[in-house]
């Protein structure tokens, strides 16, 4: 069947909102119809290109932020605060790997949520389960948790507001390597972390005075001086997406992008081949992600690279397994194996979140670091048991001092959850335990790159 931005319409579709109002969902759609792309055909292309580095073994792909962005929490010094620490952590990763890393954040778009139940009952009342901004309110009255197609809007609007800050990071001076001092948050003064991350800088900062010395400054070398940052988000609304779908009109190319984000993904709850996001995925030319939890059978997942990559272009397709830290090693290896005998060139990805998430005895969804970093662990060895390349890490986090996962070396327990638990959805990496993650990243990227290193010695 041929794709339109609009052939989903046509297949069934999973977890999204019945609005009451349908002739004001239509109205929005029209608006936002003709509202400005949010990003650029060029710069879509570009990362598409990046990430086919990354399906190469040339790069890593470093992709995080809010489990869900929430309108309260929007202010310019959370955005800066998250894009501080993905810069930090991918100085480390940098590091580690020697490669050059692909930052893409979850921001800028990322309001809607799926969710395992479709209602939500406190105190004997039942409503209608928050789905983020996007769709409706947190507070639970009645009112609030009405889908109301406006919020839309208010998250084109959020987003646009978004974006503008974190190119005027990307390319304004903060993410200049000679203020790498300056990223290192006031959170996590005097704690391991920040020394490590001191450390590193010092070591940053010895490169760069050579550099210096022979003539490569930030003054004129653009690589030093800015840097590249993308958006991603979960293609859970079709509605917005199919509004915000364009022809990239300066190359007059065919290809149809959604200019919501750079990179959009699936969800594990909505990756049903004969389903409606699966459709709309397939005929847009953004990199796309496609989440693969543990119920992911190998032959279904062969049949949905076939629908999403049917050229088989590098950059294109990136999947991001969660399994969880108890069932990598008895999932992932099978995938890899399959997917790399089908000759399909993916960038695999480890989202260590979504697969250990727990209830603490206070009631609070919560992660441990540790099953977190367990699960990183397993990725790894998969890759190294089946010979594949490791591409990649999605997770969430802030760069706030909050408590929502327990564990890491400046201890959240469960008892102290509570302290500071603001997030919309789920339990988010504060910007220590962020840290820790990527100097364990680091470390095994480090330790794969002296093993072929010490291959290529011994040949
Ligand atoms: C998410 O990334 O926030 C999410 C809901 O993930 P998944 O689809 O993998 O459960
Ligand atoms: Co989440």
């Amino acid at each position: 069947m041929t794709w339109q931005p609009n052939s989903w319409r046509e297949f069934p579709i999973k977890q999204v909102p019945e609005y009451p109002d349908l002739s004001s969902l239509k109205e929005v759609e029209e608006t936002l119809g003709k509202r400005p792309p949010l990003v650029f055909a060029g710069e879509v292309q570009d990362l598409r290109k990046k990430l086919g580095d990354v399906a190469n073994g040339k790069a890593f792909l470093l992709q995080g932020g809010d489990c869900a962005e929430s309108f309260a929490e929007f202010s310019a010094n959370n955005i800066r605060d998250s894009f501080k620490v993905i810069l930090q952590m991918a100085v480390a990763l940098t590091f580690g790997a020697g490669l050059p890393v692909v930052k893409v954040g979850r921001m800028a778009g990322q309001f809607a949520k799926p969710r395992s139940a479709p209602t939500e009952v406190i105190d004997g009342m039942e409503l209608p389960s928050y789905r983020g901004d996007m769709v409706n309110g947190i507070e639970f009255n009645e009112v609030n948790r009405i889908p109301d197609p406006t919020r839309l809007l208010n998250v084109y609007d959020h987003s646009a507001a978004t974006l503008n800050l974190l190119r005027a990071f990307s390319q304004g001076g903060m993410a200049n390597l000679d203020q790498v001092h300056s990223w290192n948050s006031e959170y996590i003064k005097n704690t391991a972390q920040s020394k490590k991350f001191d450390q590193l800088s010092e070591k940053i900062e010895e490169c760069l005075q050579f550099m210096a010395a022979c003539g490569v400054r930030s003054d004129n070398t653009r690589s030093l001086m800015e840097t590249e940052f993308y958006t991603s988000h979960e293609a859970l609304l079709l509605n917005y997406e199919e509004a915000m779908t364009r022809k990239d009109t300066i190359t007059n190319q065919k290809e149809l992008f959604t200019t919501s984000a750079h990179m959009v993904w699936i969800g594990d709850r909505t990756r049903q081949i004969d389903g409606a996001h699966v459709e709309y995925m397939r005929g847009i030319a953004n990199p796309i992600g496609l989440k693969c939890g543990p119920s992911l059978a190998t032959d279904d997942l062969l049949r949905l690279i076939d629908v999403l990559n049917p050229d088989n272009i590098p950059g294109r397709l990136t999947l991001i397994a969660r399994m969880g830290a108890d069932h990598v090693m008895a999932k992932l290896p099978e995938l890899l194996r399959a997917v790399d005998r089908a000759g399909a060139q993916v960038v695999w990805c480890c989202d260590p979140m979504h697969g250990n998430t727990v209830k603490a005895s206070s009631g609070y969804k919560t992660r441990r670091l540790e099953d977190v970093m367990r699960e990183v662990e397993g990725f790894f060895a998969a890759h190294d048991s089946v010979g594949t390349y490791p591409g990649g890490i999605h997770f969430e986090m802030t760069g706030q001092n909050v408590t929502e996962c327990v564990g890491g070396v400046v201890s959240v327990t469960e008892e102290s959850l509570g302290d500071r638990y603001h997030t919309h959805c789920d339990p988010r990496l504060n910007a220590s335990q962020s840290l820790e993650l990527a100097f364990l990243i680091a470390n095994l990227m480090k330790k794969r790159r002296d093993h072929t290193a010490g291959i290529l010695h011994a040949i």
